[in-house]
């Protein structure tokens, strides 16, 4: 995208975004699990700019605090009293011999906005060489965006906000999107004729194109044909309605990647996921985080996937896997629960109703049933029977289990750690294992069974004399 030395951005999110009717603020609301304010921030990023000044009020705390994390780079600058979008830009006013001589202002609720866009405004006004350059649109339905006022000619004569404008004027559908690249000393010697003359008492940094054309500046527009990336969010409606948009960018994507997704719709996958060609990704699936799904996997129904590595030609049923490392030609689930820290081989099985939790299963091996594994090495080929469960937490401390290679473990066995299963044993089904085994041991642990001859009878002739008492 280049380089963009001489550019700085100011990004507006003071504002507290009344019609969300939250205690948070408006640009910490999260599409695909992320605010608002990071993916604006992504795009202005990508051009690669001098610095970004966020403009923080409401709740600045929560704004800062997420900055320092996610944007170490961007100054927060804070604006006290929120008194319009002309009073948040002037705020960044102290900052301006650290600016570049071009200044782009957008506002924090827009999160569909591309970078290649951005682009495209700054190096309009540049080329140009506008005081501003407004990005623009046009909508069906323009209701409460503001519109920008042409001559005949087609130059801009000003922009006037829903609230302000005549009958007329509520007509034209070519909207204002907030979205601007400036000269830096035109903005900032423009904002001081603002005033708060208007419907909402607020100083409107709309009001600077009027202002500029005044003074016989150039002032140009931008019109964007893909309305969508400028689509404001103001209340949960919209924010529900641009994460669908979203949803849909990312999983075309994927499709145009050669993933088949069964039902876009009901498929929820964050763009930080990669997925090979060929995998098909069955309904109700949520992919997220540094997720990487190799090639000819089968994933879903009703999976939930977060920062794993699935090897290719696997397949996930109805199963959760969290921070895991899944192998080649694997067969999880369903309802197979996979905790984070869990690494297994090629052409490993865990079936339905098991728990694996920061353990490694090696390759070929199979955790078929309603098992529990903990804190384990598990070798290859290893067969673990129906409901075992590595008994890794004493109360106080977790212990681990290791099972070598070549061993089978039979149904209902308890292996009590620390403890050692040596390559090629076999446990008996039933077993509680407190101690190691050694190698190609059959080792059994539980109470010896009795055949009492006919005790069957003898228990039935008492129990019916009990029952004739009883009637
Ligand atoms: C604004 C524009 C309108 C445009 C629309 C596009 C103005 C006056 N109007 O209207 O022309 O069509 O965006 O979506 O600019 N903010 C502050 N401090 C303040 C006030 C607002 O930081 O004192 C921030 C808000 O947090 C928000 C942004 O500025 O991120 C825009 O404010 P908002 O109230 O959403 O403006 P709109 O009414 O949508
Ligand atoms: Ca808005």
């Amino acid at each position: 995208m280049g380089k963009k030395k001489n550019l700085s951005v100011i990004v507006l999110a003071a504002g507290k975004g009344t019609r969300m009717k939250s205690s948070y603020p408006k640009v910490l609301h999260t599409i695909f699990g992320k605010p608002m304010l990071f993916y604006i921030l992504r795009s202005v990023y990508r051009l690669e700019p001098r610095n970004v000044f966020v403009v923080v009020g409401y709740r600045k705390e929560l704004i800062k605090e997420y900055l320092l994390k996610e944007f170490p780079r961007a100054v927060a600058v804070d604006q006290d009293r929120q008194l319009g979008t002309a009073h948040a830009v002037s705020t960044a006013s102290g900052c301006r011999k650290d600016m570049g001589s071009q200044v782009m202002v957008l506002s924090g609720d827009c999160p569909l906005i591309l970078p290649a866009t951005l682009a495209r405004l700054a190096d309009k006004q540049a080329r140009t060489k506008s005081s501003a350059t407004i990005l623009s649109t046009v909508l069906a339905d323009p209701t409460g965006y503001g519109r920008i006022l042409k001559d005949g000619q087609g130059n801009v004569v000003k922009v006037v906000e829903e609230d302000d404008a005549t009958k007329d004027q509520k007509m034209i559908n070519q909207v204002n999107t907030s979205i601007y690249c400036f000269d830096r000393d035109s903005l900032f010697d423009g904002l001081k004729g603002i005033g708060t003359s208007n419907t909402q008492n607020e100083y409107y940094l709309t009001d600077i194109a009027g202002e500029l054309v005044a003074a016989e500046k150039k002032v140009t527009t931008m019109k964007l044909a893909d309305y969508v990336q400028v689509l404001g969010v103001n209340d949960r409606i919209q924010l529900s309605g641009t994460e669908r948009i979203m949803q849909q960018r990312i999983n075309e994507k994927l499709m145009a990647g050669g993933v088949t997704i069964r039902n876009p719709e009901n498929t929820y996958i964050q763009d930080t996921v990669r997925i090979g060609p060929d995998t098909v990704i069955e309904p109700y699936c949520f992919i997220s985080g540094n997720t990487r799904i190799g090639a000819e996997c089968m994933i879903g129904p009703f999976c939930q996937i977060a920062d794993s590595t699935i090897g290719k030609k696997t397949s996930i049923n109805s199963s959760v896997v969290l921070g895991s490392s899944i192998g080649e030609e694997n067969n999880i689930g369903p309802y197979s629960y996979i905790r984070p820290n869990t690494r297994t081989g090629r052409k490993v099985k865990v079936g339905g109703f098991c728990e694996v939790k920061k353990s490694a299963v090696g390759q070929g091996s199979k955790v078929p049933h309603l098992s529990y594994v903990g804190d384990t090495d598990i070798g290859e080929r290893v067969n673990i029977g129906a409901s075992c469960v590595t008994v890794n937490y004493d109360g106080y401390q977790k212990h681990k289990t290791v099972i070598e290679d070549d061993v089978f473990i039979g149904s209902d066995t308890m292996l009590i750690a620390p403890v050692r299963v040596g390559r090629g044993a076999i446990v008996a089904a039933g077993s509680v294992i407190t101690d190691d085994i050694p190698p190609d041991c059959l080792a059994i642990a539980r109470g010896m069974q009795k055949n009492l001859e006919q005790g069957a009878i003898r228990y039935r002739k008492k129990k019916e004399k009990k029952d004739n008492r009883r009637s």
